[in-house]
């Protein structure tokens, strides 16, 4: 499994020999500017929930490539109606798709569209594929239900929002990885906006004093797992 952060919330996933793009806002992040969307490899694209910082360019990307569109049921449905291909989930549901088995999950957030249609309520996902397991949160509160999450799945990796403001802050995100009993973060949803700016060194060091591994990827580079 392949793993590209695309700048905010953006991630490019390869597993099972698919490409998935999770939550695209890509073209208006002036930190992202060396990365085109029109190069960007597409069999999915995942989608958190409805804030426009997670879909801006979910219409161009699921044009130009046919793309399922796999989210909550109500912004799968609004995909749906503009006549992109959708997979509608809810929370606490899984489905085997072709490039592993994806489970939608809680997040404690809104989830309104830029445009006031109703986005549904936000969740996160859990990707089970090619013997490796990851949680992505999405815009989240610390919350108890994440304890929920290794009862079913060891997680190889856990991509956390450590920005603060909008979601949980770098302190909140140690207390999520112990819940998610997953010691190998990911960090996203830092620095595009001045509300989310963080000190890189001194997150990374308060998570290597509890033993854990903040990875804080360039954009446009990747882990594998
Ligand atoms: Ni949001
Ligand atoms: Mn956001």
């Amino acid at each position: 499994m392949k793993i590209t952060f695309y700048g905010h919330a953006s991630l490019g996933i390869e597993v099972g020999g698919k490409h998935i793009i999770v939550d695209p806002y890509i073209s208006a992040n002036p930190n992202a500017a060396h990365i085109d969307i029109d190069t960007l490899k597409a069999d999915y694209i995942l989608l958190t929930h409805a804030h426009g910082d997670h879909i801006l360019d979910v219409e161009a990307i699921a044009k130009r490539t046919n793309a399922v569109i796999v989210s909550n049921a109500e912004i799968a449905g609004y995909y749906g109606a503009k006549g992109f291909q959708s997979h509608p989930m809810n929370h606490g549901g899984s489905w085997n798709f072709d490039f592993g088995k994806l489970k939608y999950v809680n997040a404690i957030h809104s989830s309104s569209f830029p445009d006031g249609s109703y986005g549904g309520n936000p969740g996160g996902f859990v990707i089970e594929g090619e013997h490796k397991n990851i949680y992505i949160a999405g815009d989240t509160a610390l919350t108890m239900d994440m304890k929920l999450i290794p009862m079913r799945t060891k997680l190889d990796l856990a991509i956390l929002p450590i920005g603060d403001n909008f979601t949980m802050d770098v302190e909140d995100a140690i207390i999520a990885s112990d819940f998610l009993d997953c010691d190998k973060i990911l960090g996203y949803h830092y620095d595009t906006f001045g509300y989310i700016e963080i000190d890189h060194e001194e997150s990374i060091r308060k998570f290597f004093n509890k033993g854990k591994d903040l990875m804080l990827l360039e954009i446009g580079s990747s882990i594998e797992l």
